[in-house]
């Protein structure tokens, strides 16, 4: 369909369910077991009316001693692996559709494009970020960190829920190297053999597989403050009691994020684990930015996320999707709905600005969707 057709972040899925491959649909849209840890969306909130502004910086002078990096509404690219399975060019069209709508890319560090041929795509003004996978040597992982710090990647956010892949049963179903195939596709997955484990493993398993698995508070944050001056984000808190645990080993911001669903099946929902900690620790909120991603689709649910003090959402899929069926406009496209969504959803509430917004907007009911 045309793109004015597409009116929400769910049309824009529908298209590219209908477009994409049948690999890369299974390796983005799979979770973990049953999928049922995928949205994170399960808290209703009480809505009232008026707005103006939500442009905002992310990582500003409060905890970082810096202007911060501008963004046109609170909503970041969260790094998510593989743009090129979607679409031929891939991350590039995620980083210019991000330049375009003046918000923030997270790359992961096992996007389909190099570190440098992202960075080059991005405008000279434009900030990215970096989505840290820690190799199980420190010295490579050293290596990589400086190299994108040099690139000019302006943040590292440590992934730290996925030392092994969740179960993702779709993806590991659907195979990488179908029968009628000479060849591996090249730019899915590169290496000898990698094809191979990831037909057993599964996508993210034969990604991960170097990774490093005894990542602690006391020597891998402090290994990662010595090789690197970029602002250091903990991605994957996925508990009240690790997040406090994350401001006091002295990170800049923590990613609330249940990975999309994709790693442990049941771990607490995202939005959930923010709402216990404004309750249960505010002062985290005083020490470190504080993020979330997952399940993330509608302006309403951005808006719930800033009411409990986070101070930017991310999303995955979302950009996948959209890149997938438009390129770098279908990016665009979906910014500009949020925004819309988000302006609305402000105006009912009665927020003239994300600074109006508080914890008690939100209130948690008894609720079962139909
Ligand atoms: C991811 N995610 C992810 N996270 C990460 O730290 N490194 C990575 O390489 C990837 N790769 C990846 C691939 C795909 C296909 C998906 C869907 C996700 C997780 C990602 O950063 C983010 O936490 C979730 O995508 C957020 O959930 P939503 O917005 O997809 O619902």
């Amino acid at each position: 369909p045309p793109l004015h057709r597409i009116l929400s972040l769910a049309d824009m899925e529908d298209v590219a369910r209908r477009t994409l491959s049948y690999k890369a649909l299974s390796y983005y849209s799979s979770a973990a077991d049953d999928e049922i840890s995928t949205y994170a969306v399960i808290l209703e909130d009480k809505i009232l009316l008026q707005r103006t502004s939500y442009a905002t910086r992310l990582q500003d002078k409060r905890f970082y001693n810096n202007p911060g990096h501008q963004t046109s509404i609170p909503v970041f690219v969260s790094g998510a692996a593989l743009a090129k399975l979607g679409h031929p060019a891939g991350e590039a069209n995620i980083t210019r559709g991000a330049a375009k709508s003046n918000i923030i890319q997270m790359v992961s560090s096992n996007a389909s494009l190099s570190y440098e041929e992202i960075a080059q795509a991005a405008s000279p003004s434009q900030t990215i970020f970096f989505q840290l996978y820690k190799h199980e040597n420190d010295a490579i992982a050293e290596k990589r960190v400086k190299d994108v710090e040099k690139l000019g990647y302006k943040a590292i956010w440590l992934t730290v829920d996925a030392i092994v892949p969740g179960n993702r049963q779709r993806d590991i179903k659907s195979p990488w190297v179908l029968e009628e195939q000479e060849q591996p596709p090249k730019y899915y997955i590169e290496g000898e053999g990698v094809a191979d484990q990831a037909n057993s493993l599964g996508t993210a398993g034969a990604l991960i597989v170097n990774d490093d698995r005894d990542m602690t508070w006391n020597r891998t944050i402090p290994w990662l403050r010595r090789v690197t001056k970029l602002p250091v984000v903990v991605k994957g808190i996925q508990c009240v009691e690790d997040a406090v645990l994350a401001a006091e080993a002295g990170v800049d911001g923590i990613l609330i994020s249940n990975h999309g669903g994709r790693q442990l099946e049941y771990a607490m929902p995202p939005l959930e684990i923010l709402y216990k900690l404004r309750r249960q620790h505010p002062e985290v909120f005083d020490k470190v930015e504080v993020y979330i991603d997952g399940g993330v689709r509608r302006g309403t649910d951005i808006l719930k996320a800033l009411c409990l003090g986070a101070k930017a959402v991310g999303m995955g899929r979302p950009f996948l999707y959209a890149q997938s069926a438009y390129g770098e406009i279908g990016v665009v496209k979906i910014v500009e709905i949020l925004k819309r969504e988000l302006t609305t959803a402000m105006a009912l509430l009665g927020a003239s600005d994300v600074r109006a917004l508080t914890p008690d907007m939100v209130e948690r009911v008894d609720w079962q969707p139909i």
